[in-house]
């Protein structure tokens, strides 16, 4: 990956925590956005970090002035706090999003060289009528249920029509390189695992919730079914796709987004799996309507077939590697959990 300044927008989320500290280490100087501060240990490790609201013009004028190569749009308002707070959610997903390909597309004009945007998408895009039909239909194509039953699910849908508009139209109107203009894709993510962030808001939550309680001797109580089944990744290979498909040669990539897979677990495997690793873990089964309504939509699994083929994507994670090496290493290290 050439150095060229790059854009991390939600900079201060756990998706981009991981992803600077990944850009860092490749000596890429990042430009951080986020309407929180960032930890300041992280935001050392920046070219500069801005802070502000993604929907505000005035955010888009200064990223403006320091300038940019290459986008990570992370921000975004998750699934749960979504349904809570639907006018948040579409000010921030979609007005933000919108805001932003504007943005990209002037910067791309100015540098006269076309600019490579990652969207961050997810399993939510996906609305299963029904649990007999999400067990039927296991493992889901990029083009199969797109029905999505959370605002959530929609405003992601939208955020990748909208960019895959920007990609198309504004190539059409400036068919030679040096014009400019927008490479976008998107990167439908499972629910992430990450053994040194918590997600907020998300409903995948309980995955992470279950261990980092575990990992500190707190009780949890899971607000899904124990059958509730969803794929989940670990971190390091959420960002290490992000970093594969930044890298990937523009013709490679056949479709404007792609699913990512790792491992599909229920709610009770994954409390098997923290129980074994700390067998002291207190975990019971409280489910909430809401949110248990949500994850019911979601499929059981992904089909990652086209990322396999188009851009060489593999998980190095398997549930094992997930919960035995990284997750149970870091995590203990984190809260200084003993070893049982
Ligand atoms: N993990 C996200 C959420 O739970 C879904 O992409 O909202």
């Amino acid at each position: 990956m050439n150095s060229a300044i790059t854009l991390v927008t939600g900079a201060s989320g756990e998706l981009g925590q991981s992803l600077i500290e990944a850009l860092a280490e490749r000596g890429i100087p990042v430009l951080a956005t986020d309407i929180r501060p960032l930890p300041p240990a992280l935001s050392r490790r920046c070219y500069r970090a801005v802070l502000g609201d993604i929907s505000d013009p005035e955010l888009h004028t200064q990223l403006l002035q320091v300038g940019f190569e290459r986008v990570f749009h992370l921000a975004a308002i998750l699934s749960s706090q979504a349904e809570r707070e639907p006018e948040l959610a579409h000010r921030v997903n979609v007005e933000g999003t919108f805001r932003l390909l504007q943005t990209t597309y002037r910067m791309a004009k100015r540098l006269g060289k076309p600019i490579r945007f990652l969207f961050p998408s997810s399993i939510a895009v996906y609305g299963l009528p029904s649990l007999e039909e999400k067990r039927r239909a296991r493992k889901v194509r990029e083009d199969q249920y797109l029905t999505p039953m959370t605002i959530y699910g929609a405003t992601k849908l939208y955020g990748e029509l909208l960019g895959l508009y920007y990609a198309r139209f504004y190539r059409r109107l400036a068919p030679e390189p040096e014009a400019g203009w927008i490479e976008f894709c998107a990167l439908r993510f499972p629910g992430l695992l990450s053994a040194f962030t918590l997600p907020q808001g998300g409903t995948s939550d309980y995955g992470p919730e279950m261990i980092h309680a575990a990992a500190q001797g707190k009780p949890y109580r899971c607000f899904v079914r124990p059958d509730t089944r969803i794929p989940f990744m670990a971190m390091p290979d959420a960002v290490r796709a992000l970093l594969l498909l930044t890298e990937a040669e523009p013709s490679a990539l056949r479709r404007h987004a792609y699913n990512v897979g790792a491992f599909s677990l229920s709610a009770e495997e994954i409390a098997a799996e923290v129980r074994h690793l700390f067998p002291e873990a207190q975990i019971s089964f409280e489910p909430d309507l809401q949110r248990q309504a949500i994850v019911d939509t979601w499929p059981e699994d992904v089909d990652d077939t086209a990322a396999r083929q188009d851009w060489g994507w593999h998980p190095d994670y398997d549930r094992h590697r997930t919960f035995h090496e990284y997750l149970a290493v870091n995590i203990r290290r984190r809260y200084r959990s003993p070893v049982p």
